[in-house]
């Protein structure tokens, strides 16, 4: 693991932002994405540089169970809201949360990332140390599923709904198999709720009870954290 510590969340954004620099430089062509508070700077900077998307294929790693691409709260929308409608790809992926049959849905899924091999996967991570939504306890040879979400995640998640009782409790996810799959795999963590699942992905054992620690195993993983973050390493 290259471990790369900055300041604060602005430099984070733009050391991520110099590593798409060069990945798409050095022709990448599909780049897997994440949700959540952590990649929005970044996904400002992309907004605001003059990288273009648009031969692109973007894959996310999630969706929330039940929600359609139209509900403000779903995954796709706020990737529309925080990039596409700045950058547009040439075609984005994100799971189908409203799917009728999620057995074909996952399916579909796992052949997207066949199809189209992740060049560079973004993650966030959770406070207990999830990534995507695969929860503690997941497989590692999980490939995409759908996932109960952990009591952790739906509290932590509450703050983008005006009501406790609206957060979905379950997702669709790619599994951490499809996202070890991806030829470079970078995590960004900032702020002090992220420090201990920092210290266990990159100090404790490789275990199912963090899906974080994973990553040890992955031969071109950078992960970026603040000092807040690095604060129990
Ligand atoms: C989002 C995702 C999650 C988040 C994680 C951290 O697509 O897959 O694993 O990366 O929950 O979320 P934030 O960045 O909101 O702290």
């Amino acid at each position: 693991m290259k471990i790369i510590k900055v300041k604060n969340v602005e430099e984070s954004a733009q050391k991520a932002l110099e590593i798409y620099q060069n990945v798409l430089n050095n022709g990448a062509r599909v780049l897997g994405l994440a949700t959540g508070s952590t990649p929005i700077p970044l996904y400002q900077k992309f907004a605001d540089s003059s990288l273009d998307f648009s031969n692109l294929i973007s894959i996310n790693l999630d969706e929330y169970l039940g929600l359609d691409g139209q509900d403000k709260q779903s995954y796709r929308y706020f990737m529309t809201e925080n990039l596409f409608q700045y950058k547009p790809f040439k075609y984005s992926y994100v799971p189908d949360g409203k799917s009728g049959n999620y057995e074909v849905a996952t399916k579909n899924y796992d052949q997207i990332i066949d199809d189209n091999p992740i060049d560079l996967q973004l993650l966030g991570i959770g406070r207990n140390g999830h990534i995507g939504f695969n929860e503690p306890g997941t497989s590692f040879k999980s490939t995409t599923h759908i996932v109960d979400l952990t009591q952790s995640t739906i509290d932590a998640n509450a703050r983008f709904f005006e009501k406790k009782s609206d957060v979905p409790t379950k997702a669709i996810s790619m599994g951490i198999a499809s996202v070890m799959s991806a030829k470079k795999i970078l995590l960004i963590a900032t702020g002090e709720s992220k420090a201990e699942a920092i210290a266990a992905m990159v100090n404790g054992p490789v275990t199912e009870s963090v899906p974080a620690s994973i990553l040890q195993q992955h031969s071109d993983v950078t992960i970026i954290i603040d000092e807040a973050a690095a604060s129990k390493l």
